[in-house]
């Protein structure tokens, strides 16, 4: 058993309803398959280049298979696979990955949202959520997160919740079929006097629901 899995986590008020996280589970196939299709454009810009189509990664049979072993990353402690859940409905995905402990205590954080909520403060709401759940509960020291520089909405994202720049990192990732320039950005929990999410409410980007 590790500390913060599974866990539900929120809820945040933001324009677009109530944001919640929670443990992604196999039901969520059909919702999973229909937004990664529908927003495909809006994706894949910004993510790892995969080996089969789009459709076929993307087809409702992918989600057992992806799911169950995201699931099994969680129960080791290495990931934390979480759906961001608006007014109750699978909107997108947030994912803490590579959860080393020992002397790093530290991961990477990342995140989709479907485009139909965007510009509404889902993800900046996720965000924190996710923070605040890697910092408190899994007891993480650092989080970072990499982002290509043209990627202005969520690198506003990042900046909305602290994140500090670190540096460019050349050719970084395979991203929609090229290697990829990444800004790297990261917070230790140093930097969070209370949470994350209390200082978006302060800040006037969210509301305790
Ligand atoms: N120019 C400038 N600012 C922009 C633009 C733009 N073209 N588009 C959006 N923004 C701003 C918005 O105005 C908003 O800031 P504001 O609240 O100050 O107005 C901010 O970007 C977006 O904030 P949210 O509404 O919280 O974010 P949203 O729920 O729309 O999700 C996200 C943003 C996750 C980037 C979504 O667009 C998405 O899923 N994109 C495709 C996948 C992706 O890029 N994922 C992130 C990869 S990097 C990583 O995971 C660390």
């Amino acid at each position: 058993v590790h500390p913060g899995w599974p866990a539900r986590v929120g809820p945040l008020r933001v324009r677009a309803g109530r944001v919640t996280l929670r443990p992604i589970r196999l039901r969520d196939a059909g919702v999973w398959s229909r937004l990664r299709i529908e927003n495909r454009e809006h994706l894949e810009p910004w993510e790892p280049t995969g080996q089969a189509s789009w459709a076929d990664r993307h087809h409702v049979t992918a989600w057992p298979g992806l799911c169950s072993s995201l699931r099994a990353e969680a129960r080791r402690g290495r990931m934390l696979p979480m759906a961001i859940d608006v007014d109750g409905s699978f909107r997108g995905q947030i994912t803490v990955g590579n959860i080393v402990r020992g002397a790093l205590f530290s991961a990477w954080i990342g995140y989709w949202v479907d485009q139909a909520v965007s510009g509404q403060g889902v993800a900046t709401a996720a965000l924190a959520l996710g923070l605040d759940h890697s910092f408190g509960p899994m007891g993480l020291h650092r989080v970072e997160a990499t982002v290509r520089p043209e990627n202005v909405a969520s690198r506003a994202v990042l900046q909305h919740v602290g994140f500090r720049e670190e540096g460019l990192l050349r050719r970084y990732l395979d991203v929609d079929g090229k290697w990829r320039d990444h800004v790297l950005v990261a917070m230790t929990v140093e930097e969070v006097p209370g949470s994350v999410s209390d200082r978006l409410v302060r800040a006037g980007r969210a509301s305790w629901a």
